[in-house]
């Protein structure tokens, strides 16, 4: 599968004459929303877990030096927090070109925090895209976050972002916090050296 999901992307058709819709952000969507909205909410969707199992080529690191992203791995009965905005169809083209170094679009019933279900999208890496990199030690992914940049900025900072975020949130989130644990060791060590 090639690692541009642009056109599969706008080729979805689920929402089609929908005014408004539903996206559910779980990594940089969370802290990062450069696009405008209607209204946004706290959110959670079941039997998805969030994994930096995403190599990022294209914001938080380059193709020969990918850095790692979030994306959602299946899990029967987990619980993601995240946080959902209600948005019009035309976003839907910035969030594309966005998420296009491997996220799909999928449909997902999210639970607000006003105790409301909403269907809507969510953009998911799945383990066939190109970018894909799979489990390591957490350990070693902070590791590699440390020594990873692109675009966008600074891989550690897209961690420790959506570590903070989470935390507003009050997400219980054990991969993540330990990741960024990892990485606040490593930049001591650094320190001390
Ligand atoms: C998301 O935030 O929902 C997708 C992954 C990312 O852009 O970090």
């Amino acid at each position: 599968m090639s690692t541009n999901t642009i056109t599969t992307n706008q080729q979805m058709d689920h929402f089609s004459g929908h005014e408004r819709i539903w996206v559910f952000g779980y990594g940089s969507l969370i802290y990062k929303a450069d696009f405008p909205y209607i209204e946004r909410r706290p959110a959670r969707i079941r039997h998805w877990t969030r994994r930096f199992w995403q190599g990022s080529h294209d914001h938080r690191g380059t193709l020969d030096a990918p850095g790692r992203v979030v994306t959602l791995i299946p899990e029967p009965d987990a619980v993601c927090t995240g946080m959902a905005y209600l948005v019009i169809p035309q976003v839907l083209n910035h969030l594309d070109t966005r998420e296009k170094n491997g996220y799909l679009r999928f449909v997902t019933d999210m639970h607000l925090d006003d105790g409301n279900v909403a269907e809507g999208l969510v953009y998911i890496a799945t383990e066939d895209n190109a970018a894909f990199l799979g489990p390591a030690p957490e350990a070693d992914i902070a590791r590699q976050i440390a020594a990873s940049s692109g675009p966008s900025g600074a891989n550690r900072d897209y961690l420790t972002d959506l570590a903070a975020a989470l935390r507003r949130l009050g997400a219980n989130d054990p991969h993540v916090y330990a990741i960024e644990q990892h990485l606040r060791d490593l930049l001591q060590q650094e320190q001390a050296a």
